[in-house]
C-alpha cells in the first residue's frame, strides 16, 4: 500500500473489498472445536515438506484440502499438485507468471468475459509487467498469438456459471472457482481443469487467514507457481495453514454427520440457509421497486446436497448490472466506449451525471439512473442491509 504526501498510510476503502464476515456466528458457535494452540517454539522454520513440489505446504493442510474436495465433490484432486498461496490473489499472479515464463516476444494478453471481477485488470497491470498485460473482455478478444483467459465460475459479479469463450487454440485458462461451493451454487460435477484456484475467503469465510490453494495438473506449472511464491514471499504463513486445516477438518466432520444430532454443525447447510434468507429479504425489499429487480437463476440438482438448489451468489453487484443494462440504450452517445461491461459502471455513472446536466429539460430517467445507482448502490446498500437485519455484506 502506498503513502500519502505527508507520509501517512492511506486508509483503505472497505467498500472496495467484500468482507465475508457473514459466517462468523457459525464459527463462534463451534467454540473450542476450532481452537488451534501454537506455542512460541512452534512453526519457526521456513520449510514444511521439502520433498513436495510446493515445499512450504503443510502436509496437514494438503490432506485437509483433498478431504474437503472429496466430501463436497466440487473438484478433482487426484493427480493434482496443490500449491498454497497468500489468498488466491497471490496464486492468480503465480499462475500468470508460470504461464508466461520464459518470456516470449511481447506481453501475453490476459482476458476474461465481462462483467469480470474488478481486481483482475488491477492485478494484471499493477507492475506493468513485460510478461503479461490486461487484454479486456474475452468475448471481443480477437488477437492472434498466445493469451490467458480467466474463467470465474460462478462469476463475480453476476453469479453466472462460465466456460471459456476465446476460440483460438493458443491460450491457457485459469479457472477461478472461488465461489464453487454449495452455499452459492449447486455442485453439478467435479471441476477437472488444468489450473483451478480456490480460496478460504469465500469457502469458509476466513478471508483474514489469507489462504488460497491451486489444484494444478502439470508439475512444471506447479513448480513455477511455487517459484513465484518463493520469490515474492518465501512461502505462506504456517499459522494460517494450520488454522485453515483445522477449520476444514471441522467442516468435513460436520458434513459427514449430516442427518445425525450434529446436523447443526453442517457448515454448508448453515451457510446456504443464511444466503437463502438474505436473498429472500432482498427480494421482499425490492418487490415493489420499479427500477430495481433481481436476476432469476434456474434450479439445478446439487450432487452434494442431493436437492434442487437455486443459485445464491455471494455478491449483490448483480443489481449494478441490472441498472447498467436497463439504462444502456439511454447513454449511447455519451459513453460509447464504456458500454458493454458492468466494470465500467462507475464511469458510466459519471457520464450519466454529465449527460443529465446537459439534458436538464428531460432529466427524469437519467436522473433516476444516477440517483438510484449512486445513492442506493454505492453508498447506502450496506446500511440498508444492516437496517433490514441482514448483517454486514455477504462478501
Ligand atoms: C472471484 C474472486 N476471486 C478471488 C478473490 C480473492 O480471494 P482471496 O481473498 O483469496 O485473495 C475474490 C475476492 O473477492 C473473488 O471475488
Amino acid at each position: 500500500m502506498g503513502c500519502t504526501a505527508n507520509g501517512a498510510a492511506p486508509s483503505v476503502d472497505k467498500r472496495s473489498f467484500g468482507d465475508p464476515t457473514a459466517f462468523e456466528p457459525f464459527w463462534r458457535k463451534m467454540g473450542d472445536k476450532c481452537k488451534v494452540v501454537i506455542d512460541g517454539g512452534d512453526l519457526m522454520s521456513y520449510f514444511s515438506d521439502v520433498g513436495n513440489v510446493c515445499w512450504f505446504l503443510e502436509p496437514e493442510l494438503g490432506d485437509a484440502i483433498r478431504r474437503l474436495h472429496r466430501v463436497v465433490g466440487n473438484a478433482v484432486t487426484e493427480d493434482r499438485h496443490i500449491v498454497v498461496g497468500t489468498g488466491s490473489t497471490q496464486l492468480f499472479q503465480a499462475a500468470l507468471y508460470a504461464l508466461t515464463t520464459p518470456a516470449g516476444v511481447g506481453p501475453v494478453s490476459v482476458v476474461s468475459s465481462a462483467p469480470y471481477y474488478s481486481s483482475y485488470p488491477e492485478v494484471v497491470d499493477c507492475l506493468r509487467s513485460g510478461l503479461y498485460k490486461w487484454g479486456g473482455d474475452a468475448c471481443t478478444f480477437d488477437k492472434d498469438g498466445p493469451f490467458i483467459e480467466v474463467v470465474n465460475s460462478p462469476n463475480n459479479p453476476d453469479g453466472t456459471l462460465r466456460e471459456s469463450v476465446v476460440k483460438s487454440g493458443r491460450g491457457n485458462i485459469i479457472y477461478d472457482l472461488a465461489y464453487y461451493w454449495p452455499q452459492y451454487t449447486a455442485i453439478t460435477s467435479a471441476a477437472d481443469h488444468d489450473i483451478m484456484l480456490f480460496t478460504c475467503s469465500k469457502c469458509t469465510g476466513h478471508a483474514g487467514s489469507r489462504i488460497g490453494w491451486a489444484l494444478v495438473k502439470d508439475k512444471e506449472i506447479a513448480k513455477k507457481m511455487t517459484q513465484y511464491i518463493t520469490i515474492t514471499s518465501i512461502g505462506v504463513s504456517k499459522e494460517s495453514q494450520f488454522r485453515t486445516a483445522k477449520i476444514m477438518e471441522v467442516i468435513c466432520d460436520g458434513c459427514q454427520n449430516v442427518g445425525s444430532s450434529a446436523e447443526s454443525e453442517n457448515f454448508f447447510g448453515y451457510a446456504r440457509e443464511l444466503m437463502s434468507k438474505r436473498w429472500q429479504k432482498l427480494r421482499e425489499a425490492l418487490e415493489h421497486s420499479e427500477c430495481l429487480s433481481l436476476f432469476k437463476y434456474q434450479q439445478e440438482r446439487c450432487l452434494f446436497t442431493g436437492e434442487l438448489n437455486e443459485r445464491l451468489p455471494g455478491r449483490y453487484k448483480y443489481i449494478y448490472i441490472y441498472i447498467y443494462y436497463i439504462y444502456h440504450p439511454l447513454r449511447g452517445w455519451r459513453a460509447k466506449k464504456a458500454s458493454r461491461t458492468a466494470n465500467n459502471f462507475y464511469e458510466d455513472l459519471i457520464s450519466l451525471e454529465e449527460a443529465g446536466r446537459l439534458l436538464e429539460p428531460i432529466p427524469s430517467l437519467l436522473g433516476l439512473a444516477y440517483c438510484a445507482g449512486k445513492r442506493i448502490l454505492m453508498e447506502s446498500l450496506n446500511d440498508y442491509w444492516r437496517s433490514k437485519g441482514l448483517g454486514t455484506e455477504i462478501n
